[in-house]
């Protein structure tokens, strides 16, 4: 963007201070800071941020995890079969920072082996190879990174040559970055060349995969479902075609993975039905009252804990791309460039941070098939170093299903 441009702009939009130090830039810093404005989503930074009030609540019918074992192979059949057709898609959300894993490095590229080494992202890989040889099938892998990510998740890729899936298969794309705002609705600069952002939340990937050129790749491909998982989760099934089968026979626009809650209070997103649509309701949004209520079989009427894996039809992604989803805004420390030339790491939140949740896409999908999987066997989140969500659990829980660490 030419100067003349760049500053009719941020007048317009009253942020003429992200230019106080244009005078000093050489042309490359120039050129940067006109590239990250240029890519600042204006209708995003204006719209209101979701103030959080939740509508009616109620359970939501799923398939439980008997109900799936009865059906099973009438589901494979189906998932299988659309699988070999190619489709599927697997989109691999690693654009997070890991900040509770206490590591700078991409969370996939971390460690988990103990005799040898198994990185998370092998392991991922390893999950998703199962179910390519077992329906013969070719399935593309999207891998999301976030700016301050990606070489590092892309070298680590290459060097391990691709952990054995065809390359021809995998595609990275960058996930879009938010800037950040101070309390005075201002954006942040991080140094004189460079606004203050982070990555737009994980809600963000359809958006951030239409702009890398990638869904009218799938659709060339005749990719009709996305199944999105975080990075995280070390015992995931990765397109499977039981799970797979199941959501399109039941004629809903989106299923997601979930496992009876450990306990009434755990801290998991429950799906639900809100004002009769699909939800997910943080465990703080439920009271203690409705967190125990049981149905007459004894189980708790909101049993379903969310695990991030959750398919969406190709088509309700457009739509949803289109109508953009809820902006949830989180008040934060932000360290930035003060108008004096200082870096200040600020001791009180002095700004919002912004970002789309993936769990508001299965409201705006519109359906939901919750599909119950067995905890032991599916889900071994890695958030912490020790303790609950932690390498160590997740150890444990990949030996007791027969993985060599
Ligand atoms: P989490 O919300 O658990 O965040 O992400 P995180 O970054 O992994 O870890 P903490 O909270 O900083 O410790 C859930 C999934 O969403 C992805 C993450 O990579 C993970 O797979 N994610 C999150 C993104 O891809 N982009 C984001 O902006 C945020």
């Amino acid at each position: 963007m030419e100067e003349k441009a760049l500053r009719q702009l941020l007048e317009e939009k009253g942020q003429t201070q992200l230019l106080q130090w244009w005078g000093e830039l050489d042309a490359n810093g120039r050129e940067k800071l006109a590239r990250q404005i240029a890519c600042i989503d204006w209708e995003q930074l204006s719209r209101p941020a979701s103030v959080g009030a939740r509508g009616k609540i109620a359970p939501i019918e799923g398939l439980s995890v008997e109900e799936i074992a009865a059906r099973r192979a009438e589901f494979a059949a189906v998932g299988q079969a659309a699988l070999r057709a190619g489709k599927a898609a697997a989109v691999l959300l690693a654009g997070g920072q890991g900040t509770r894993l206490g590591s700078d490095a991409p969370k996939g590229t971390f460690n988990i082996g103990i005799t040898r080494p198994l990185y998370i992202f092998e392991q991922l890989i390893r999950n998703l190879t199962e179910v390519t040889n077992a329906c013969n099938a070719r399935i593309p892998l999207l891998i999301m990174t976030s700016e301050k990510n990606d070489e590092e998740t892309r070298a680590f890729f290459a060097s391990h040559e691709y952990f054995g899936y065809p390359r021809e298969d995998i595609f990275f794309f960058r996930q879009a970055m938010s800037p950040c705002v101070g309390l005075n609705g201002k954006i942040l600069l991080e140094a004189k060349d460079a606004l203050a952002s982070s990555p737009n939340g994980n809600g963000g990937w359809y958006a951030s995969l239409e702009r890398a050129g990638l869904a009218e790749k799938m659709r060339a491909r005749g990719v009709a479902w996305y199944n999105v998982f975080a990075v995280d989760n070390v015992l995931q099934r990765i397109c499977d075609p039981v799970f797979l089968g199941a959501t399109i026979l039941s004629g809903k626009a989106s299923g997601a993975k979930v496992v009876q809650k450990a306990a009434p209070r755990e801290r998991v997103g429950v799906l639900c039905l809100e004002d009769g649509l699909p939800a997910v309701v943080e465990y703080y949004e439920i009271d203690d009252a409705m967190a125990t209520l049981r149905a007459a079989d004894g189980k708790l009427l909101y049993r379903y804990g969310v695990i991030l894996n959750y398919l969406f039809r190709a088509d309700v992604l457009e739509r949803i791309a289109r109508e953009r989803l809820p902006l949830h805004a989180a008040k934060k420390k932000i360290p930035y460039l003060a108008p004096d030339g200082t870096f200040v790491e600020p001791a009180e939140e002095n700004g919002y941070k912004f970002e789309t949740l993936i769990l508001d896409m299965v409201r705006c999908a519109g359906s939901c098939l919750p599909f119950e999987v067995v905890r032991e066997r599916e889900f071994a989140p890695i958030k912490n170093r020790t303790g609950v969500d932690s390498v160590e659990s997740a150890r444990e829980l990949l030996k007791q299903n027969g993985v060599e660490l």
